[in-house]
C-alpha cells in the first residue's frame, strides 16, 4: 500500500512531463503588499542551459532563492527530476548547486579551508572532498593560491571560489545567480569557460544575469524577466524571429519637452521616450529614416544623435517594455 506521501509523489509525477529537469508552474511571491513574482512559468530539459535575463529587481533572485528552498513561494510548484520542491526539498538539494549573487566566503579562512567547509555542508566525504577541492581550484585557475585568505582575494577570484563550492557535491543541476558581476574581463573568460565546460557535461543550468551578451553566448534558451512576469521566452533565434521589430532608430533629442513629443506622436504613435532618447520601432529603419528626418526638420526639431539598433534581446527588452535591460 503506497503511504500518503508516496501518492503524492506519484500526482506529482503524473502531472509534469518526464522530459523536463526543471518544472516552474505559476508561481508567486509578495513581500509586504508587494507581489514580487506575479506566475512565472518554465521548463527546462536535462542539459539545457537556461538564462534568466532581466533588469534589476525583475524578480531573478527570489526565482533563484526559492528553486534553492531559501525562500517559500506563496503559491505555485516547483518539480525539480521528479520530486516535487516542497515535499522532497531534501533530496533535491542533494543533486542541486547553488551559487548565490552575493558571495558566501569566509574571510578569514583560505580557499581551500572555505571549500573544505562547504563540502561538508553537502556532506561529501572528506577524502573524496579534498580531492574534488583541489580538481576544482585548478579549473578555476586558483591552485597556487589555495593557501591564501579570502580576505586577500581580488573580487573575480572569490566569484571563482563561490561557484566552485557550489560544484563540490558534483550537482546535476546549478543556478547561478549573476555570477560574473563586478568582475575582470580574465575572471568573466575563466568562468565563462567553465561554465561551457559545465553545459557540455550536460548539467542542467539557470544562469541569471542583466547582461545580455552573456544570455545571447551562453544560454540555449532565455526567459525574459521583467517586473515578476516572464515576458517572452525562447532561443535567440526564436526571440527574434517573433519579434515584431527589426529594428530601432534611436534619436537622440536636443531638447525634448510635452509639446516635441506629441508632435512625434503625430508622425508615429508606439513610440518610446526615456529622457530625450526616443524609439521608433519599425521593420525597416532604411525606408522610415528618412521621413522621420524630414519630418523633424519640418518640425523644428532638433536633434544630436541617430542610431540604427538591430534586434537582439536588448532591443526586444525595449520594445517589450520600454526600458533598457541595464537601467
Ligand atoms: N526580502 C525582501 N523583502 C522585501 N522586498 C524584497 C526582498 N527581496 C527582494 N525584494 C524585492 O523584490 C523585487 C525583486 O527582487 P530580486 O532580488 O528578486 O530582483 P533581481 O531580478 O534579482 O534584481 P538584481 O538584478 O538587482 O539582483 C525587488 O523589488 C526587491 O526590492
Ligand atoms: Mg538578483
Amino acid at each position: 500500500m503506497p503511504n500518503v506521501s508516496n501518492i503524492h509523489t506519484l500526482n506529482s509525477i503524473k502531472k509534469h512531463s518526464a522530459e523536463n529537469m526543471i518544472e516552474v508552474k505559476n508561481l508567486k511571491k509578495s513581500f509586504g503588499d508587494r507581489e514580487v513574482l506575479k506566475g512565472i512559468n518554465f521548463s527546462i530539459k536535462k542539459g539545457e542551459l537556461y538564462g534568466l535575463l532581466g533588469p534589476n529587481g525583475a524578480g531573478k533572485t527570489t526565482t533563484i532563492s526559492i528553486l534553492s528552498s531559501l525562500l517559500i513561494a506563496d503559491s505555485g510548484e516547483v518539480f525539480i527530476e521528479n520530486l516535487n520542491l516542497r515535499t522532497d526539498t531534501n533530496a533535491i538539494k542533494r543533486i542541486t548547486g547553488v551559487v548565490p549573487q552575493e558571495i558566501a566566503l569566509y574571510n578569514d579562512l583560505t580557499a581551500l579551508e572555505n571549500l573544505m567547509f562547504w563540502g561538508g555542508i553537502y556532506n561529501v566525504p572528506k577524502q573524496e572532498l579534498s580531492q574534488k577541492a583541489n580538481e576544482l581550484l585548478q579549473l578555476f585557475g586558483l591552485e597556487d593560491r589555495k593557501n591564501d585568505r579570502i580576505k586577500n582575494y581580488s573580487g573575480g577570484m572569490k566569484r571563482r571560489i563561490n561557484i566552485a563550492a557550489a560544484l563540490l557535491h558534483k550537482p546535476k543541476i546549478l543556478f547561478l545567480d549573476e555570477p560574473t558581476v563586478g568582475i575582470d574581463p580574465q575572471s568573466r573568460n575563466l568562468i565563462f569557460e567553465v561554465i561551457e565546460k559545465l553545459h557540455h557535461e550536460r548539467i542542467t543550468i539557470i544562469y541569471t544575469t542583466h547582461y545580455m551578451e552573456e544570455a545571447e553566448r551562453l544560454c540555449d534558451r532565455i526567459g525574459i524577466i521583467d517586473n515578476g512576469e516572464i515576458i517572452a521566452e525562447g532561443t535567440l533565434e526564436e526571440l527574434k524571429k517573433n519579434s515584431p521589430v527589426k529594428e530601432i532608430i534611436s534619436i537622440t533629442f536636443s531638447g525634448m519637452n510635452n509639446d516635441n513629443y506629441k508632435k512625434l506622436r503625430s508622425f508615429r504613435s508606439d513610440i518610446k521616450l526615456t529622457e530625450n532618447i526616443v524609439h521608433f520601432y519599425t521593420s525597416d529603419a532604411k525606408t522610415e529614416l528618412p521621413k522621420l528626418v524630414s519630418f523633424c526638420n519640418q518640425a523644428g526639431l532638433e536633434f544630436n544623435n541617430i542610431e540604427i539598433l538591430k534586434t537582439n534581446v536588448e532591443t526586444i527588452f525595449l520594445n517589450l517594455t520600454g526600458k533598457q535591460l541595464r537601467d
